[in-house]
């Protein structure tokens, strides 16, 4: 796969990228709920539990159990006959970001969905997230096409995609 980031960001305390279990999903909800207005409800997660891009960042915080930091969910579907790759959803809690924990998160769920032969991932975004659309570029995401309204609020959604060939 080619990537186009090798110089990744080192996070300070140690972190796992995993696949997302039922236990994770109490403390994924809260993330979701502190990042984003209109939040998914806790059942859309339970949906996606299983699916290979469904990954949680566990951070070893010192306690027991460690901390979830963050979560990506991906899924691929059929378009003409060939996968297609869709970042659904991407958060760090606020606590834990600038630390290069969604690029990790992105990374590992761009190598899931390539190992699963998709051509190309896309994704929606607010046009307003700076954040985020920075993040996307970095991993060779391109605006594709403007979906206009496509937020609660009215916001437009900018489509990007990624290629992997
Ligand atoms: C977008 C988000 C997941 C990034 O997570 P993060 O762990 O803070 O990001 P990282 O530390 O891995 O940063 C990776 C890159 O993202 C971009 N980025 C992250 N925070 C940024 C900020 N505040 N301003 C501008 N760019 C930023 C930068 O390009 C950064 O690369 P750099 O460190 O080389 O500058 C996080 O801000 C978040 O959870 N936001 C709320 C939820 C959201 O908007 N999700 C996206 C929905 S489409």
């Amino acid at each position: 796969m080619t990537r186009h980031r090798t110089d990744r960001v080192t996070t300070v305390e140690p972190t796992r990228t995993r696949e997302a279990v039922r236990a994770d999903l109490l403390a994924v909800f809260r993330i979701e709920k502190a990042s984003f207005a209109q939040p998914w409800p806790y059942r859309a997660f339970e949906r996606f539990l299983g699916i290979p891009g469904f990954l949680v960042a566990d951070v070893d915080d010192g306690g027991e159990t460690g901390a979830i930091a963050g979560y990506v969910v991906a899924d691929s579907e059929r378009q003409r006959g060939r996968p297609v790759g869709h970042v659904k959803d991407i958060a760090v809690d606020p606590s834990y970001r600038g630390r290069g924990i969604g690029a990790t998160l992105l990374e590992r769920a761009l190598d899931a969905m390539y190992r699963q032969q998709v051509g190309r991932v896309k994704l929606e975004v607010r046009e307003s997230n700076e954040p985020a659309l920075a993040l996307y570029r970095q991993y060779g995401f391109v605006h594709r096409s403007t979906a206009t309204s496509y937020y609660a609020d009215g916001e437009d959604a900018l489509v990007l995609v990624r290629e992997f060939d």
